[in-house]
C-alpha cells in the first residue's frame, strides 16, 4: 500500500466523521506492518471533552484487534491547512504504534508532508520512563 492509497482511505473514513459541533471532519487510516488498514474518524459529543479524534479511533480499533506492529498513518480533513495530530494523539500513537511510525499529513490542496512520529513528539515521556 502506498502513501496515496492510504490517504484515499483516510478520506473515505472522514465521511464517517460525527462532528456536528465543530463541523471539522477528520479521517485517519493506520497501516500495520502486515498491510492491514484501520480507519478512524473523529466522533464528537455534546459534552465536548468526551470527543475523540480520528487518529485515536483508528489506533484503538487496531489495538483491540491485537496489532502491535505499525507502519504509517495518513490524516485528512476538509481544511486548507495541514491537519496535524493533536498532542494527545501524538502521545497515544507513540505508546501504541511506536516512534518510528510514518505520519502523512495533508492539506486541502492535496499536498502531503511526511514525518516520523518521533519528529512530532521529541524528547517524549513514555513507557521507557516507567519500565526502563
Ligand atoms: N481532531 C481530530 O480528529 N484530529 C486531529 O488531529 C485534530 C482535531 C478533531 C477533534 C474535534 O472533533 C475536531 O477535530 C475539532 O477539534
Amino acid at each position: 500500500m502506498n502513501k496515496n492509497e492510504l490517504i484515499n482511505l483516510a478520506n473515505e473514513a472522514k465521511e464517517k466523521s460525527y462532528s456536528p459541533y465543530s463541523n471539522f471532519r477528520v479521517g485517519a487510516a493506520l497501516l500495520t506492518k502486515d498491510g492491514k488498514v484501520y480507519q478512524g474518524a473523529n466522533i464528537e459529543n455534546a459534552a465536548y471533552g468526551a470527543t475523540i479524534c480520528a487518529e485515536r479511533t483508528a489506533a484503538f480499533a487496531a489495538k483491540l484487534d491485537g496489532v502491535d506492529k505499525y507502519s504509517a498513518i495518513a490524516i485528512t480533513s476538509d481544511s486548507e491547512d495541514f491537519i496535524s495530530p493533536c498532542g494527545s494523539c501524538r502521545q497515544v500513537l507513540l505508546e501504541l504504534c511506536g516512534e518510528e511510525l510514518d505520519v502523512h499529513i495533508t492539506n486541502g490542496a492535496g499536498n502531503v508532508k511526511s514525518f516520523k512520529l518521533k519528529e512530532l513528539l521529541p524528547f517524549s515521556f513514555g513507557d521507557k520512563n516507567l519500565n526502563g
